[in-house]
């Protein structure tokens, strides 16, 4: 049994950031916000994928006000093209999902230093909030959702030295237990502002995230849920009211679930954030 989001909240006048938007959970959820009317960015780094992806949404809903942007999360320079180009141009965000992401990626390091995966799941989205907050701030009340992994379980204790060391899943695990800290810490931050903001596990989904593993796919077409199902704990944390009490938690399957055994330790959160931002160059080192 999957629960649905059940709001049935109007966007219209409301403007939303969803990256990865093109296929996927992504793909869905801007599915989603196009149906209430909302304003959508599609966030996405392959141009070709999201204008196809855009024809088919506003095929689908009748909403043409749709736009496709590119961002690659490999390089804190497209994030921060991205961001200057939205802050120059848009007038108000109420939605940031930070939705794309990836697994098992090559061990590779980015044109910035960063290890390539710690980059698009954790680095790169992190960078991208934190220069949208003021907008964010002023469209105030305004949400950022971040979709995390139940897979951040499988770390219970993040060790800060070797953020960017490679390790094959565990280094995945890594990246969505930094997004869950990244998430407490930023409410922690945002508080007052009426800016509010969460994580999340989508399920085992099945989206093209498995489309490099022939076992991950075969299991993922019999037994996982559908990428529409996996975008209602996204869209419920977007829509749903009365949730701001739970600023910075963490939640599953539209319902809020206690913090995973490894992301309970509140000096470790507020030096990840403080090595954050010297790697993203927000801070001297
Ligand atoms: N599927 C699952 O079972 C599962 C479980 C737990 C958590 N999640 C999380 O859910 C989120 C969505 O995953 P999904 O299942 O919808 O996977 P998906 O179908 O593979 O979609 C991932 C999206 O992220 C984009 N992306 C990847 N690397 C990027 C980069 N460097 N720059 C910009 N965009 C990039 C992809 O773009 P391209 O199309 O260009 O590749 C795609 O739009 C991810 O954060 C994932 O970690 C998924």
């Amino acid at each position: 049994m999957v629960n649905y989001c059940k709001s049935k909240k109007s966007l219209v006048g409301k403007t939303a950031i969803i990256t990865g938007a093109n296929t996927g959970i992504g793909y869905e959820t801007a599915l989603e916000f196009a149906k209430r009317g909302c304003r959508v960015i599609m966030a996405c780094r392959n141009q070709e994928k999201a204008n196809a992806a855009r024809e088919k949404i506003v095929q689908a809903t009748g909403n043409e006000n749709i736009v496709v942007k590119s961002i690659n999360l490999d390089s804190l320079a497209s994030v921060r093209d991205f961001a200057k180009y939205i802050n120059e141009t848009e007038d108000r965000l109420d939605l940031l999902i930070n939705n794309a992401g990836a697994a098992q990626l090559p061990d590779k390091t980015t044109e910035d230093g960063l290890q390539l995966e710690m980059a698009c799941n954790y680095f790169a989205p992190f960078l991208l909030t934190i220069l949208l907050l003021d907008l964010l701030k002023k469209s105030a009340p305004s949400r950022i959702v971040n979709v995390s992994s139940a897979a951040a379980k499988m770390i219970h204790n993040l060790n800060l030295e070797e953020l960017n060391k490679y390790g094959g899943w565990m280094l995945y695990c890594r990246t969505k237990l930094c997004q869950i800290y990244f998430t407490q810490e930023l409410a922690k931050r945002l508080e007052g502002t009426n800016v509010t903001t969460y994580s999340l596990h989508p399920g085992a989904i099945n989206s093209e995230f498995y489309k490099g593993s022939a076992i991950g796919s075969w299991v993922g077409s019999k037994v996982f849920k559908t990428s529409e199902e996996g975008a209602q704990t996204s869209i419920y944390l977007a829509l749903e009211d009365g949730i701001e009490e739970h600023n910075g938690e963490h939640f599953e399957d539209c319902k809020r679930v206690k913090p995973y055994c490894g992301a309970k330790d509140d000096e470790k959160r507020k030096k990840l954030w403080e090595i954050s931002e010297e790697m993203v160059g927000l801070r001297q080192k």
